[in-house]
């Protein structure tokens, strides 16, 4: 009771223009209530297709307390059982990836297939019911061969976004892609102090050096706005550049938030890449190189950047109170060949150089947040999207 009414007198002295109190980023009860209103509710990236091409393959999609397993089950669908056994509890899988003809937990031997369904459970009696104990199922839905996954019992619908970015799966070729390599960065801060970064370019100029050689978006406000009209009135291409904003608060209700957006590059910069040099085949039905990049959102916590040859995947996820991870994939066209078409070391070397500045960034923030003299302070413009999150963040919540 005296928890809720601190959560709830926090929420009430929430001013909106300003970055939250430190007691936002402190609150275990306030962590736990995320964790159920945010987590279990919304749809979150779990990987792609590609990593798991046969039937058995599967791998874990872990956050907070949870484990799910990521499986391709007999029928060639992809499948999110949760990894806790029926009988006692336990973690079924320990492998974080791999291919299994079922998965048999450690401690007792209960043993599912690869839909959940319980398939054996040693010396249980006659009356046992082994159709009542399979693992419990996530929702799955796919978007060209990404992967997204609901724990929610009754899931927001994915339909609209569906429907609306049809247009923009296809241009770049959602459903050929591959991912090319995933990678997981630790940040020793609340999981909002990452979110939060992601949703403003305010910090982009002065704390990104090799992004902002890049992305016109990392120019003064005026600058960008200029540039992005001349780009506007000037692509003759047949990649979608009308924007569509359904983020956070703008969510229409009992839909998932998303949002798509296309903006230029600086002049000459082909790609998010070292002197923005190409560096893997363009995707989808791309025929050449037009200097601009894609930002596609969906859910609260998992956003894209689409260049012209590959693609970005981040995914923001609380591993405690204290800590979360960031975890990048990089995606290059489906029958793109390592070594020959695309070099890792080339594919991701700006984002794992910007990527290290944002967790520097991010843990300065939290060691200043976490000071006896933090106050909540003034949003710029350039932080409307932050504004949209903190507005939504307080609704979720609440
Ligand atoms: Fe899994 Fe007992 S907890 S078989
Ligand atoms: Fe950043």
């Amino acid at each position: 009771m005296k928890s809720e009414n601190s959560i709830s007198k926090l929420i009430k002295g929430y001013k909106p223009g300003y970055s939250l109190e430190q007691a936002f980023y402190k609150n275990p009860d306030l962590y736990k209530k995320e964790i159920e209103n945010i987590f279990h509710k919304h749809w979150i990236l779990a990987g792609h297709i590609s990593q798991i091409p046969e039937v058995g393959d599967f791998f874990l999609f872990e956050f907070a307390n949870e484990s799910i397993i990521v499986t391709r089950s007999k029928d060639g669908s992809i499948k999110a059982l949760l990894n806790v056994c029926r009988h006692r509890g336990s973690r079924v899988c320990l492998e974080d990836k791999g291919n299994a003809k079922a998965f048999t937990c450690p401690y007792h031997a209960w043993s599912f297939d690869l839909d959940g369904k319980l398939i054996a459970a040693r010396y249980m009696n006659d009356d046992f019911d082994k159709s009542e104990n399979g693992l419990h199922r996530a929702h799955v839905e796919l978007a060209g061969g990404l992967i997204f996954i609901s724990l929610a019992e009754h899931p927001l619908s994915l339909s609209q976004m569906q429907d609306d970015l049809a247009d923009v799966f296809d241009q770049f070729g959602f459903d050929n892609m591959k991912l090319a390599i995933q990678k997981t960065y630790p940040i020793n801060a609340n999981w909002k102090l990452a979110n939060e970064n992601y949703q403003e370019c305010y910090h982009c100029a002065p704390s990104h050096k090799d992004f902002a050689k890049i992305h016109a978006m990392a120019l003064n406000p005026a600058k960008f706005d200029q540039q992005k009209e001349t780009f506007l009135k000037t692509s003759e291409s047949n990649i979608r550049t009308k924007p569509s904003s359904f983020y956070f608060d703008l969510a229409k209700d009992g839909q998932e938030g998303y949002q798509y957006d296309r903006n230029p590059l600086i002049k000459g910069m082909m790609s998010g890449s070292k002197g923005g040099k190409p560096v893997a085949p363009l995707l989808g039905k791309l025929e050449k190189y037009e200097c601009a990049a894609s930002e596609f959102m969906v859910g609260p916590v998992t956003f894209f950047l689409i260049y012209d040859d590959h693609m970005l995947g981040y995914r923001f996820l609380p591993t405690s109170l204290d800590e979360c991870i960031c975890d990048l994939f990089w995606f290059v066209r489906g029958d793109a060949v390592e070594g020959k078409d695309y070099d890792l070391e080339t594919l991701t070397w700006l984002w794992h150089e910007t990527i290290l500045d944002d967790e520097k960034i991010i843990i300065d923030n939290k060691k200043g947040v976490d000071s006896h003299f933090y106050k909540p302070g003034k949003l710029s413009d350039m932080e409307a999207m932050e504004q949209h999150f903190l507005d939504w963040y307080i609704k979720s919540i609440s």
